[in-house]
C-alpha cells in the first residue's frame, strides 16, 4: 500500500493526483482530524505526530510514505527521512522546488502556505540551494483553509480574500506561484483568474506524483510489495468536517471514512 497522511481532509487533493497518475495502487490514508490544524501549530507538535502517523502507516503495511501535508513536509520531512531511513518517503517541497525552478523565467517566485510552512523557511532554503539567484516572496494565507473546508469556492467573498492576499505578488512581478498547502489547489481556478495569465502556478502535488511514478517505474521490487486494488482505506482520527464536499471537489465521489485515533 501507499501510505498517505495529512492533518485532515486536504490531503485528498494529493489522492486526486495519485488516482489520476497511478490508478490501481492501493492507498492507506490517515487524516489527523483530531489534532488539526497543523498550519498554526509549533514545529515539535507537527514533528511528533508526523512521526507517530508514519510509524502507524508502516505498521499497517504501507511500503511507501507520502507526506501530503505541506506543514508536515516543512517541519518534519527531514527527521522522518532520518528516522525511517530505507523507506521511500515523498514530501511536497523537493518536487515542488524543482518544478518552480524549471518554470520561472525571471527568477521571481512566490510561495503561499500555512503560517507554519512559511515560518519554517523550508521552501526558501531548498529553492536557494538549487538556484541561488532567486528572489523569493512568501506569504501565509490562513483564511484559505477554512474557506475551502466550508465549500466557499465560488463566492465573491472568497475572490476578494484571494485578491487581498495575492495582490502583492502581482506588484512584485513574480512569474511563478507555488501552492504550498493541501487546500489551495481547490482554489486554483480562481487564484489563476485573480493573478492573471502571466503568473504560472505550481501545484506540488502534481510534481510529487510525477516523481513517485518515476520512482515506482525504476523500483519494480517496491512495486511488487505495494498492494494493488481498489480497496483503499481512509482513516481519520476524528469525524472529518464536510468530508463529502471535499471528496466531491477532489475525487468526484464519496469516500467511506474509518474513524480511529491510534494515538
Ligand atoms: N494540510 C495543511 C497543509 O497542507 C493545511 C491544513 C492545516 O493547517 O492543518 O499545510
Amino acid at each position: 500500500m501507499i501510505g498517505v497522511f495529512d492533518s485532515g481532509v486536504g490531503g485528498l487533493t494529493v489522492i486526486k493526483e495519485i488516482f489520476k497518475e497511478l490508478p490501481g495502487y492501493q492507498i492507506i490514508y490517515f487524516g489527523d482530524t483530531a489534532r488539526l490544524p497543523y498550519g498554526t501549530k509549533g514545529a515539535d507538535f507537527v514533528k511528533k505526530y508526523s512521526l507517530k502517523i508514519s510509524q502507524w502507516l508502516l505498521q499497517r503495511g504501507a511500503k511507501v510514505i507520502v507526506i501530503a501535508c505541506h506543514t508536515s513536509s516543512a517541519w518534519a520531512s527531514e527527521s522522518l527521512k532520518k528516522q525511517f531511513a530505507g523507506i521511500p518517503i515523498f514530501e511536497m517541497i523537493n518536487p515542488g522546488v524543482k518544478e518552480a525552478v524549471k518554470i520561472t523565467k525571471n527568477k521571481k517566485i512566490g510561495i503561499i502556505g500555512t503560517p507554519g510552512t512559511i515560518k519554517s523557511g523550508a521552501w526558501e532554503k531548498k529553492l536557494l540551494e538549487l538556484e541561488p539567484n532567486l528572489k523569493i516572496y512568501s506569504k501565509s494565507c490562513p483564511l484559505f483553509v477554512p474557506l475551502v473546508e466550508e465549500g466557499w469556492i465560488n463566492k465573491e467573498i472568497t475572490r476578494e480574500i484571494i485578491e487581498e492576499y495575492l495582490e502583492e505578488f502581482k506588484n512584485r512581478g513574480v512569474d511563478t506561484l507555488v501552492l504550498a498547502c493541501t487546500h489551495y489547489p481547490i482554489l486554483e481556478k480562481i487564484i489563476k483568474k485573480e493573478i492573471g495569465p502571466k503568473i504560472k502556478i505550481v501545484n506540488p502535488a502534481r510534481s510529487l506524483v510525477k516523481e513517485l511514478k518515476l520512482f515506482l517505474k525504476n523500483n519494480p521490487k517496491i512495486v511488487s510489495q505495494v498492494k494493488k486494488g481498489r480497496n483503499h482505506q481512509f482513516f481519520f482520527s476524528d469525524q472529518p468536517y464536510n468530508l463529502e464536499k471535499i471528496s466531491h471537489f477532489c475525487l468526484n465521489k464519496k469516500i467511506k471514512p474509518i474513524i480511529k485515533d491510534p494515538f
